[in-house]
């Protein structure tokens, strides 16, 4: 008997490549193969990359010029590239790099056993149709041992949105949401694992609604009703899509957690227009009092893109002036990044020094409300998911309800527990506890 072929994946890009990395394993582990964590013992490396700036798209490049000298010491080592930016560049990744022997894009996931065999009898396969058929209905489900009392569960993907900077129209396809019962049925097969915290993902995840009328407020409620799952998360949103009932869900669901993802981009309304986000700032900041009129402690983070073609220093104070408003328990910012095949990309752009400076003091005002609402934890006693073991022996690391990194002293046993902490110090990006 030959030993099993085994398989490396790295991961690049938001949580649904993370639990896309997943799924791929569970197709892996169905064929036979077992899963290594260093890529010198593979044979077979496949990246799950992402395409939505161009230092992501990029850093796929480098690390396939690494790998080329590793396939060079090793000729039967199999490569092959996922994610976004094999869907957005497809054939072009064969011809750009030797190495890769199979392309395959994030709606055809399920095809990867035929793909191998292609693989093997010499083709180099590129899969990047959107198939007529659901991939999650050939997908099989992953029975493998889980390591995190929490999970991803993917229940929508793809986005018409379209914003003028954005990707991911093309990388991911039209909004499709899955049928309820089937995510119920992962869900509770997730539980049976040990897991007690599910975050639902989605490109627009509170644009979710299956055939049978289920939106995302019902599908929260049912998940909530099962015996063994004490937290639920969502993301990402679109403001747009914040129905009523959805915040209603927030006030009245104790397992939704009070922590909310909800990008903005801007501040500036002509640059909202600009970017085709279809809302003002000021329904944004309507939204966000609508919901924390529903839920007072609610938590919010976002996204910003700073630098966007046309951004005058007056946009730019308006982002900071919105920041400011909201009070952001964390956020993202990013230098915007044109991308090809964008509206924007067309746009001239905005000087490089000067982007460079706002994101600068954009990133300042960002850490300082970061801190300020790391502070305002000290002394409060929480509840704390623990999820693994810390850096330091003798102790425990787990989140909030609010989604903040917290370490404390503690032993194993306490993993997927969930305690009553008291947060004692603000630490940068994360609280030190003790059990309370
Ligand atoms: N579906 C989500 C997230 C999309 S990508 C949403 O609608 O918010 C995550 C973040 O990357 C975006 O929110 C945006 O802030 C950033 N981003 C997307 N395209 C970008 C670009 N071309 N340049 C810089 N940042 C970008
Ligand atoms: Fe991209 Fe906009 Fe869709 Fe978000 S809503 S995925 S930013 S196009
Ligand atoms: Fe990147 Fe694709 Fe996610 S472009 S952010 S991996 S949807």
């Amino acid at each position: 008997m030959t030993a099993p072929k085994k398989f490396y994946v790295k991961t690049y890009g938001c949580q649904m490549n993370v639990y896309d990395s997943e799924r791929m394993s569970a197709v892996l582990g169905a064929e036979g193969y077992t899963q290594t964590g260093t890529p010198g013992d593979a044979d077979l490396i496949l990246l799950n990359t992402c395409h939505i700036r161009e230092k992501a798209a990029e850093k796929v490049y480098s690390e396939l010029g690494r790998l080329r000298k590793l396939k060079s010491a090793r000729p039967g080592l199999r490569i092959g590239v996922a994610g976004c930016v094999a869907q957005a560049e497809g054939p072009e990744i064969l011809a750009r790099a030797a190495a890769v022997d199979l392309v395959v894009g994030p709606q055809a996931y399920h095809r990867l056993p035929t793909m191998l065999a292609r693989v093997a009898a010499g083709e180099r396969p590129v899969e990047t149709e959107f198939p007529a058929e659901d991939k999650f209905d050939h997908l099989p489900a992953d029975t493998r041992l889980r390591r995190t009392p929490t999970a991803f569960l993917t229940v929508q993907e793809g986005c018409d949105k379209f914003c003028a900077f954005c990707v991911v129209p093309y990388t991911r396809g039209a909004e499709a949401s899955r049928p309820a019962a089937r995510i119920e049925a992962e869900a509770r097969a997730l539980i049976a694992r040990g897991v007690v915290e599910i975050t639902l993902l989605g490109q627009n995840v509170n644009a979710y609604g299956d055939a049978d009328g289920v939106g995302l407020a019902a599908l929260i409620r049912r998940l909530a009703a099962i015996e063994g799952l004490a937290r639920i998360r969502y993301t990402t949103s679109h403001p747009n899509d914040m129905a009523d009932d959805l915040i209603a869900a927030h006030a009245e669901t104790p397992a939704l957690m009070p922590f909310l993802h909800l990008p903005v981009q801007s501040g500036s309304d002509r640059v909202l227009k600009a970017m085709n986000r279809r809302h003002t700032s000021d329904d944004y900041l309507r939204l966000i009092e609508r919901i924390r009129a529903a839920r007072p402690d609610i938590a919010f983070s976002g996204d910003f893109i700073v630098g966007f073609p046309g951004e005058t220093e007056a946009d730019f104070a308006d982002t900071l002036a919105l920041t400011e408003t909201v009070g952001y328990a964390q956020a993202y910012s990013f230098n915007y990044s044109p991308r090809p095949g964008t509206p924007a990309a067309e746009r001239p752009g905005v000087d490089p020094a000067v982007v460079s400076d706002r994101l600068q003091r954009l990133q300042a005002v960002l850490t300082r409300q970061q801190a300020t609402f790391q502070r305002s934890m000290v002394g409060r006693v929480l509840p704390v998911l623990v999820e693994k073991t810390g850096r330091d022996p003798g102790q425990v690391a787990g989140r909030t309800p609010y989604l903040t990194a917290v370490h404390m002293p503690g032993g194993p046993e306490m993993i997927g527990r969930i305690v009553p902490a008291r947060i004692t110090a603000a630490v940068r990006n994360s609280l030190s506890a003790r059990a309370a």
